[in-house]
């Protein structure tokens, strides 16, 4: 029977997680409490204060589960356990239950796609082809003497391991230390709700679900993302586990159409609250080629884009918006200008952002303008997708130059960086040398400067944040364009007779804009200078403001 279940486009009976802002949280380079260099759970404890200030009502935590940092915590050895320099689980308990009181969701990064080999499951796995645990893994025979077929690692080389006892290999579709989990297993689904309800158990707010778009993989047909039993297993986990419950549940999806996104998220179906998608920030590498294949963002296009994700969904589904996470760089390094133009240029795409339809998310240190923080070599290079490129490109004959450009300004070290607290050594992060340098700019660029000045990033982001819980607009309000000159993005939000308009300039050139609407009032801008009345509207280089019509 076809249920008629959509979403509802009001505050009355909309969705706490419809109307919440998310912090994301890098446990690494956060705060440290002991002095090893590293984050940890009492740092982040130590900062609910800070992000209660802010407004955020919902943490995204980057994995904390015991694991031995191949790929920084996205190799889980054992999903019960805390990793030991994060800290153990009373730490984790006191986390959830501080963070409640605060009226803040932990919502847990969940990454089933693969574990790392140092689980329980793959070392009893590879002990032998004839242990129960095997199929809990995928593996093949070679193919005349060679890896079964030519499927790709996402972190560079071929997605199959040799594992030399048997002879046999297993997939492994990021690095060799993460071994993908077999989702045809039943008994394997089954203990990945398990684990969920542990952690549902502890009142957690919901998952993050690590590449969940590859559990549905057809190794043999070289077919990872969307395969064709993805959804099934979505509604039996979501049935499993969460369904239960008021949580909400994020699917990282990066090959997501509106299409394949209203399957993930029309509450009738079952499967998540939302989807993760990341067609804009993919506009700035050549197509059909990798993401270390460099080209500029055509602001046009990039408003084409945005544009078909806030008019697309309708009821049927529900979009995340955000510029960066761990794995981007950062967004004023990336699209504004983080030299003279660092504040202003990281207001406005706050405001641009944050205007959107569509759950908000802010990655650590963005709401103080963090930048990238550029490498000279690749000794200086922690990540181990930019260090499995850096050689597989340099074996192929690309110039060590055009590699690190492509580091530089697409590494995931930019952005993982410590978070800069203050202007003492280590920009406060810890007491101890921290495990990635901090960005020399810590000086200027920390939360005590931000939180001293009135007109820093930080207040406009508060101030988002804020408008969003006041204003039912932002979270349900219609979105349309509006037909300006390329570099000006501009739209309007309608809700019950009442309309906004937002404005940026993203470019550095000043530029008019003729506005035929009456302005009421103004609610939000990056430039005290600019008075917004009908007629010719000068903007200057990055202004951005909303003005209610
Ligand atoms: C996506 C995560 O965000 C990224 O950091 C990780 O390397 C891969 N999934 C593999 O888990």
């Amino acid at each position: 029977m076809k249920q008629q279940e959509t979403f509802s486009q009001d505050e009355q009976s909309g969705k706490w997680w419809q109307q919440a802002v998310v912090y994301q949280i890098y446990p690494r380079s956060f705060q440290d409490s002991d002095g090893d260099g590293i984050g940890d759970l009492q740092g982040i404890i130590s900062r609910l204060d800070y992000l209660k200030k802010l407004g955020i009502t919902a943490i995204w935590l980057s994995p904390v589960y015991k694991s031995p940092n191949d790929d920084n915590g996205y190799d889980i050895s054992d999903y019960q356990g805390i990793m030991d320099e994060f800290g153990t689980m009373a730490d984790m308990d006191e986390l959830i239950e501080k963070a409640a009181a605060a009226d803040i969701r932990l919502i847990m990064d969940l990454v089933v796609n693969h574990t790392s080999d140092e689980h329980r499951w793959f070392i009893e796995a590879a002990s032998s082809p004839d242990n129960p645990y095997r199929d809990y893994y995928i593996w093949r025979d070679p193919v005349e003497g060679e890896e079964p077929n030519g499927l790709r690692s996402i972190f560079s080389g071929s997605a199959w391991g040799l594992d030399e006892s048997s002879g046999q290999y297993y997939l492994h579709l990021f690095s060799k230390k993460q071994p993908d989990l077999n989702w045809e297993n039943q008994q394997v689904r089954k203990e990945i709700y398990d684990m969920m309800n542990f952690w549902l158990g502890k009142g957690i707010g919901g998952f993050r679900m690590d590449v969940i778009d590859l559990i549905g993989k057809q190794p043999d047909l070289e077919l990872t993302a969307n395969g064709p039993k993805l959804h099934d297993y979505l509604q039996e986990m979501n049935q499993a586990s969460f369904g239960s419950y008021d949580v909400m549940t994020v699917g990282e999806t990066w090959g997501a159409t509106p299409e394949i996104a209203k399957l993930y998220s029309n509450p009738a179906r079952h499967e998540l609250s939302m989807v993760f998608q990341f067609e804009h920030v993919t506009l700035d590498q050549q197509e059909g080629k990798e993401k270390w294949d460099l080209q500029p963002l055509s602001i046009r296009q990039l408003k084409e884009v945005l544009s078909k994700w806030q008019t697309s969904l309708g009821n049927q589904g529900w979009n995340s918006l955000f510029w960066n996470n761990h794995d981007l760089p950062r967004i004023i390094s990336r699209w504004g200008n983080d030299q003279q133009y660092r504040e202003k240029s990281g207001k406005l795409f706050a405001i641009l952002l944050h205007m959107m339809k569509g759950t908000p998310y802010v990655y650590q240190g963005e709401e103080i303008g963090m930048t990238n923080r550029p490498v000279k070599a690749i000794e200086e290079v922690e990540d181990i997708e930019s260090i499995n490129m850096y050689h597989e490109r340099l074996a192929a004959g690309f110039p060590i130059e055009e590699i690190m450009t492509s580091i530089n300004t697409k590494g995931r070290d930019n952005a993982r960086t410590p978070m800069q607290w203050d202007d003492s050594e280590t920009g406060g992060f810890t007491t101890g040398t921290p495990w990635l340098p901090v960005n020399d700019n810590y000086h200027e660029v920390n939360v005590k400067q931000a939180l001293a000045d009135p007109n820093s990033i930080f207040y406009t982001y508060q101030q988002l944040i804020q408008l969003r819980k006041e204003n039912p607009l932002i979270v349900w309000g219609e979105y349309e364009l509006l037909d300006t000159a390329d570099t000006i993005f501009a739209y309007y939000r309608k809700y019950h007779g009442e309309k906004w308009l937002v404005v940026a300039n993203m470019s550095e050139e000043s530029q008019t804009l003729e506005l035929k609407d009456k302005v009421k009032d103004q609610i939000i801008s990056n430039n005290d200078s600019l008075t917004v009345e009908a007629g010719n509207v000068l903007l200057q280089a990055y202004d951005a403001f909303v003005v209610r019509v």
